[in-house]
């Protein structure tokens, strides 16, 4: 089954933004370029351009069963040149923005304004479109080149000795869907199978597709291998795609562990290793039985083991915290997925990447194996994340 595409408020919102963004842009290349009719013409015919193709090909690709390979290469144009756009904006307005301010805090509070010439105004234009264009040809490369390995140890104090060394590899928010495919998903398997994991996690956001557009895709998964298991929740993504499908497809076609607000026990050498795993944030907006409970998770598990929680979104930490969880896994904020926009991803987000300590909790941000929407990864690189547990050698604090 595949979902309608419906003009939701998100897509209204987001249109009338990059409309608003094309415009600030249109108008800064007025004030550069000769302001001719026919040039002014030619540049709001480019903004209009650049809104169709945003609305068109993503449209495209969830209305198509099959898609061509014309709907992939439309995708791929239209993130392509969003993230063009969204790199040249920011490097753009917020110079803008804090120039015009200084301006009018110099008219107000004195009486003589120095004058900034047109040719500096004009060469700093030139200089922050440059570093648009190189920060966007980098950060593609970044992206399509694929995650590296990042390896982190988990240092805890009372570890079981038969925990100690217990290696976990972390696969969050890769996005199979219309621009990372075979190759992509085949390096991110090979990486976490070359360290040899006791465990793998999938965190959430998997996929963007539908299961016959992608479920042959997400079956290459099934290479992966990992001693004890591979243990699987829901990000925001799975409910955009149809997520009963899709649960239905993974229990049917993969050897995942599917934990939706619910727990798994493995007997390591006699040491109770308790996996939680939540429905994602926001999962009950489209399903109100995936409703996240934490406690409902580890309702009736063993009293005594060692608890990790599966959280797409790096919430819930309080609670997982007063269970006793002393590790957390999560994904979803992309750390951001290219600079600049690391600096804003906090004002939402307390914890938005790597390890992180909440009072007795251990919270570990993925900033992603894959990317959403342009292939950017501009100063923050994705990563397969190796996750290993170690006795802590010295007393914790809060980091
Ligand atoms: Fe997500």
């Amino acid at each position: 089954m595949k979902p309608a595409f419906s003009i939701s408020f998100f897509v209204i919102a987001l249109t009338t933004l990059l409309f608003l963004g094309a415009s600030f842009l249109a108008q800064l290349t007025f004030k550069h370029f000769p302001s001719t009719k026919k040039y002014r013409a030619a540049i709001w015919l480019m903004v209009f351009l650049f809104l169709a193709v945003q609305l068109t090909a993503p449209a495209l690709y969830r209305t198509w069963p099959s898609p061509p390979i014309s709907v992939f290469a439309a995708q791929w144009f239209a993130y392509s040149t969003l993230g063009l756009f969204a790199c040249f904006f920011i490097y753009h307005f917020f110079p803008v923005l804090i120039f015009k301010t200084w301006n009018r805090l110099q008219k107000r509070f004195f009486t003589k304004k120095p004058p900034v010439s047109m040719q500096i105004e004009r060469r700093s234009f030139f200089t922050l479109s440059a570093f648009s264009f190189l920060s966007t040809s980098v950060g593609t490369y970044q992206a399509i080149s694929g995650p590296g390995l990042k390896r982190v140890a988990i240092p805890i104090a009372d570890l079981p000795a038969q925990l100690s060394d217990l290696k976990i590899v972390q696969i969050s928010d890769l996005h199979i869907g219309p621009t990372i495919r075979e190759s992509y998903i085949d390096r991110v398997i090979d990486l976490a199978n070359t360290e040899t994991p006791d465990l793998v996690v999938i965190t959430g956001d998997l996929l963007d597709g539908t299961t016959e557009q992608i479920g042959d895709l997400v079956l290459r998964l099934n290479r992966l291998r990992a001693r004890y298991g591979i243990y699987y929740i829901t990000g925001n993504h799975e409910y955009y795609w149809g997520v009963d499908e899709w649960l239905g497809f993974l229990k049917a076609n993969t050897p995942f562990k599917i934990l939706l607000n619910e727990h798994a026990v493995i007997d390591i050498n006699g040491q109770n290793l308790i996996i939680g795993g939540i429905t994602d944030s926001s999962a009950a907006r489209i399903k109100k039985e995936h409703e996240p409970n934490v406690t409902q998770a580890f309702e009736g598990c063993p009293k005594e083991g060692f608890k990790i929680l599966l959280a797409h979104q790096p919430r819930h930490y309080d609670v997982a915290n007063s269970l006793g969880v002393s590790l957390q896994l999560s994904g979803h904020t992309h750390a951001g997925q290219f600079f600049p926009w690391n600096l804003f991803v906090s004002i939402p987000f307390r914890y938005y990447r790597g390890l992180n300590r909440h009072e007795n909790l251990w919270l570990y941000v993925s900033p992603g194996t894959g990317y959403w929407g342009p292939p950017m990864r501009f100063l923050i690189p994705a990563e397969v994340t190796s996750l290993r547990l170690a006795k802590a050698t010295q007393p914790q604090k809060e980091l």
